[in-house]
């Protein structure tokens, strides 16, 4: 049997009518700019998250990048990100001109608080989380970042509904970045993402900022660009968010049933945690011969991530990170999609474990 790593179509199609109601309804407004169609969602994502403020962007890279220049970070200062994630968070800071510091990972592909402690300096203004995999970082890291005064950005592009004794990711910390790539959790048509506060001051100015730094229109305070979101992805989105616990569960159901079938063990879960499994990570000392081995069975396979941000050759020169280094080589992602279907997940576990050596 072929098992695909994500059918995005069979995802969608149990409210496939309803999608394009929502997108007709945006095609007939006449408004395709700004408009009714995004606040709503905007208000209805700070309802979920229970964020006071929700600002829609055009995507989650744009999200990071406002949520830096909000904190004014720019040439001179220091960041400290993870050495193991997505490149957004230290491509963004770069950018800016500011230098992002790679700090190592702990056992659950956070960054480690310990690490972290020790990579803060004069330069560090601030601190950019990232809740990789669905689930939050280490309480500690927000700790560690409080003694020494630094705000915390949490990039929470994977872990839309995942949550900390309770409290959604994205309102941890100082602001909360969030993406919709198709692929997410919550997932758009395209692009998108989401800015989360509970600062009224720096909403403003993030919401200045999407909008060429205006307020009101023509009217310029800061250097920003157009960094909105999309009504037509905004309208998906406003179908898409009533299912997203739902489908958050069945990833969780999936998890669960890997946990207990597989023999090799699965992602740790943080205490306190509620993990909403955007991937589920397995490590293997053979990664590269299982994974051929599995797509051979017919069984898709995705590797997140193949190098860390500190092997990278746009980061050259930066201080190694060893932790984050050995999991590039180690770490293989299984379908965990809601789509994905008992009798897949079966072939998935048997070749697995036909091919895992204990
Ligand atoms: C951890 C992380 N940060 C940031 C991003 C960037 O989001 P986007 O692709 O919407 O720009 C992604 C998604 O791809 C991500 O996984």
């Amino acid at each position: 049997m072929k098992v695909d790593f994500i059918d995005l179509k069979r995802v969608h199609e149990p409210y496939l009518q309803e999608i394009q109601d929502a997108v007709a309804a945006v095609v007939a407004s006449g408004q395709y700019v700004n408009g009714p169609v995004v606040g709503r969602f905007e208000a209805s994502f700070a309802d979920y998250t229970g964020a006071p403020f929700a600002i829609g962007t055009s995507n989650g890279t744009d999200a990071l990048s406002l949520a830096l220049m909000a904190l004014d970070i720019g040439p001179g200062d220091e960041v400290l990100v993870p050495a193991f994630t997505f490149i957004s968070p230290a491509s963004c800071v770069a950018r800016l001109g500011a230098t992002p510091v790679f700090v190592d990972i702990d056992e659950a592909y956070g960054m480690c608080p310990s690490d972290m402690a020790t990579k803060i300096g004069a330069k560090t203004k601030a601190v950019v989380a990232v809740h990789l995999f669905g689930q939050c970082c280490d309480p500690a890291v927000f700790d560690v970042a409080d003694q020494a005064g630094l705000p915390v950005i949490e990039d929470a592009a994977q872990a839309v509904g995942a949550t900390h004794r309770g409290e959604h990711a994205g309102t941890l910390g100082a602001v909360g970045c969030f993406s919709f790539f198709p692929t997410k959790n919550l997932g758009a048509l395209g692009d998108a993402g989401m800015l989360t506060t509970s600062d009224a001051a720096l909403a403003d100015k993030l919401r200045m900022l999407r909008s060429h730094g205006s307020k009101p229109k023509y009217v310029h305070h800061f250097l920003g660009a157009n960094f909105r979101l999309d009504p037509i992805q905004a309208a998906v989105l406003q179908v898409k968010l009533k299912y997203l616990d739902g489908e958050n569960q069945k990833r969780a159901r999936n998890a669960a049933r890997y946990d207990s079938e597989l023999r090799i063990a699965g992602p740790v879960v943080r205490a306190h945690n509620v993990h909403t499994f955007h991937q589920y990570c397995v490590k293997l000392a053979d990664r590269d011969q299982v994974r051929s081995s599995l797509a051979d069975m017919g069984v898709s396979t995705m590797i997140y991530y193949p190098h860390a941000l500190t092997e990278q050759p746009v980061f050259s020169g930066a201080s190694p990170c060893p932790r984050a280094e050995a999991t590039a080589k180690q770490i293989l992602a299984l379908p965990i999609y809601p789509g994905l279907t008992a009798s897949e997940q079966d072939t998935v576990i048997q070749a697995v474990n036909e091919r895992v050596i204990l």
